[in-house]
């Protein structure tokens, strides 16, 4: 008997047993809310090929939106404008695939480390595909493990894995489970201590005839799971735990809400450019006839549009519209989706003409698009971002013999917009 000879005082006895009981509830509350986050933390981890099909229709579907949309910056199993896609389902989940295919330079800017990460090496934007639906983004994604597993072209079935940034998110998250595993251990080494305590005194007290009977009812304690679950600390646990997640949710949804990049306003006429300058081929200047020389690209009058569709298309509602205007001589009332507010100064002649920018750099990929849509995110940052990286195109443009010189003289860097001033505020701002 460990406790004999001891002067005992029963009630302090007592009182510790009570202790160490509604410790232990603590502890358990802790336990299973470590089990909740840590379980929420890999829902979201892991399931990586989960939700893709295998069903031939869906993979057939997915190369067609792949080559229609991707096929320009992308390959399976080499590296393109943008990394190779083979195992992309393993690397990351799909509600974040899709949440990137959407809006990749939203969630760059979000700070998601992985994303930031690819950012840092490719220096490129990929262009929104908000206009893709969840499922045509999964059939793509579902191709892209049809043809990761079963190539169709021979010897190109090494996937560059290497390429690829390291899973950022896969290491904190690693930590994250050391972190968990190692405070679940903590919190069962406490529990199993408390409870060896717990039974010692129990046994040690029973044998006690001097007790009173409330000090026997406290003795003769069972666990009791309804108390537990409806008890403070429980309760308090599980709520914080709730609210936490539903935060997390909510501001996940609104980073992907709101600004102005990726707008694409309806239009009076669903006029297409992926149908005119995709599939007919029609130059951009066809109809943007002013790029080269002002400030402006213009917006063609339905003059322009006559110049065919008086022959082509003549019975279709759309049409109708376009004959109505020129009838009354109005100009076609269409959205604006690119705006940069009035103190700031952009010319299209300059960019187009004189640098020789291809109008992809800015507005992306116009021929695939039904509807056009904003893609940069014409902040200043952006405007400043391109003028510190990209070359000054000097050759051939006497304005610049001087300059390129003089430039070569103090430096070995070749000269950019930066050089010549494309940082001074007054160059953009009246
Ligand atoms: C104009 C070029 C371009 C187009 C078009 C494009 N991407 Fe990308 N993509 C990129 C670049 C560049 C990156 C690297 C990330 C970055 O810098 O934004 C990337 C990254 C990705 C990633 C992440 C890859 C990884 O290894 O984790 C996925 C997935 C992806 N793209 C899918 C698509 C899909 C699907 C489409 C078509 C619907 C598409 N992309 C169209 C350029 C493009
Ligand atoms: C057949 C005529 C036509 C051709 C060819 C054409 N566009 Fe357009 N474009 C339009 C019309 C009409 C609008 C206004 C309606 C709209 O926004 O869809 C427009 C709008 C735009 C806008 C958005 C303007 C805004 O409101 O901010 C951009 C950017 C643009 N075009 C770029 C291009 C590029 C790049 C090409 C070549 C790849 C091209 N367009 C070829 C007729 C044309
Ligand atoms: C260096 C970036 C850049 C390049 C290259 C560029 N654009 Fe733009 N574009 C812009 C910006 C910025 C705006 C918004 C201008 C504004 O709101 O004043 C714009 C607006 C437009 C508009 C709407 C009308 C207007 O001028 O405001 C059309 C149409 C257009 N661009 C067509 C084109 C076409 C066609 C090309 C290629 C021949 C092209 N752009 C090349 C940046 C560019
Ligand atoms: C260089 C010739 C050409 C010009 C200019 C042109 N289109 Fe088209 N357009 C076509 C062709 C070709 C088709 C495809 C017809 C078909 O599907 O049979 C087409 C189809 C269309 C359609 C889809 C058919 C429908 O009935 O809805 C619309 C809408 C349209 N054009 C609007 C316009 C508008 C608006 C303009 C002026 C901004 C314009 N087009 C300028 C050649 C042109
Ligand atoms: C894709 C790259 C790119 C982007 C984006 C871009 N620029 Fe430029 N910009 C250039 C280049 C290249 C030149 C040099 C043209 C030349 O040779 O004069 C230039 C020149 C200029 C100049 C003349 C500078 C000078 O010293 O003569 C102004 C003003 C200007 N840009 C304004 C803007 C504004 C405003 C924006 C954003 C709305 C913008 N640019 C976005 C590439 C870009
Ligand atoms: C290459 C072009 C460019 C240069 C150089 C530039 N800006 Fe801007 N600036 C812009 C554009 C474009 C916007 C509009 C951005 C927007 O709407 O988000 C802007 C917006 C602003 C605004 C409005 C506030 C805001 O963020 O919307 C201020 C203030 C400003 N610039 C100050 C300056 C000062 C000061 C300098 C010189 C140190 C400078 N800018 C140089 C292009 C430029």
């Amino acid at each position: 008997m460990i406790f004999k000879g001891l002067n005992v005082n029963f009630a302090k006895l007592i009182t510790k047993l009570y202790m160490s009981r509604s410790i232990s509830t603590h502890i358990l509350s802790l336990l299973f809310a470590l089990l909740l986050v840590s379980s929420i933390a890999f829902a979201q981890d892991a399931a990586p090929a989960g939700g893709l099909s295998e069903n031939a229709d869906v993979i057939a579907k997915g190369e067609e939106l792949f080559n229609g949309n991707c096929k320009q910056c992308h390959a399976v199993n080499e590296k393109v404008v943008g990394p190779a896609l083979a195992k992309v389902y393993e690397r990351r989940n799909l509600p974040w695939l899709i949440n990137f295919i959407k809006y990749p330079q939203k969630t760059i800017e979000s700070g998601d480390a992985y994303a930031v990460a690819l950012y840092k090496q490719y220096n490129q934007y990929m262009p929104n595909h908000d206009f893709l639906k969840d499922d045509e983004i999964v059939s793509i994604i579902s191709w892209v493990q049809a043809e990761t597993k079963n190539p169709k072209k021979k010897g190109g079935d090494v996937p560059v894995d290497e390429e690829n940034p390291k899973d950022q998110k896969s290491e904190s998250s690693g930590l994250l489970v050391g972190v968990i595993v190692g405070l679940a251990t903590l919190l069962l080494v406490v529990l199993s201590v408390l409870a060896m305590l717990g039974s010692v005194l129990t046994k040690y007290l029973a044998k006690e005839k001097a007790l009173t009977e409330a000090d026997r009812a406290i003795l003769s304690q069972r666990f009791d799971f309804g108390k537990f679950v409806t008890s403070r600390g429980f309760v308090g646990i599980a709520s914080f735990v709730f609210v936490a997640l539903v935060l997390k949710i909510a501001t996940e949804a609104l980073i992907t809400i709101g600004g102005q990049q990726g707008s694409a306003p309806d239009q009076p006429i669903p006029f297409s450019h992926k149908l005119h300058a995709g599939q007919y081929e029609i130059d951009c200047k066809y109809c943007h006839n002013t790029v080269e020389k002002s400030k402006h690209a213009s917006i063609p009058g339905p003059y322009v549009c006559m110049n065919c569709h008086n022959a082509i298309k003549t019975t279709s509602p759309n049409m109708a519209l376009i004959y109505e205007a020129v009838e009354k001589d109005e100009p076609i009332q269409w959205v604006r989706v690119h705006n940069l507010p009035d103190l700031a100064y952009f010319n299209h002649a300059q960019h187009v003409k004189v640098a020789g920018l291809d109008c992809t750099n800015c507005h992306g990929n116009i021929k695939e698009m039904e509807v056009v849509q904003q893609v940069s995110l014409l902040t200043m940052g952006w405007c400043i971002d391109c003028h510190r990286k990209t070359e000054v195109n000097a050759k051939g443009n006497a304005y610049y013999d001087n300059l390129s010189e003089m430039h070569s003289k103090y430096s070995k860097q070749p000269m950019k917009v930066e050089n010549i001033g494309g940082l001074e505020c007054s160059k953009c701002h009246y």
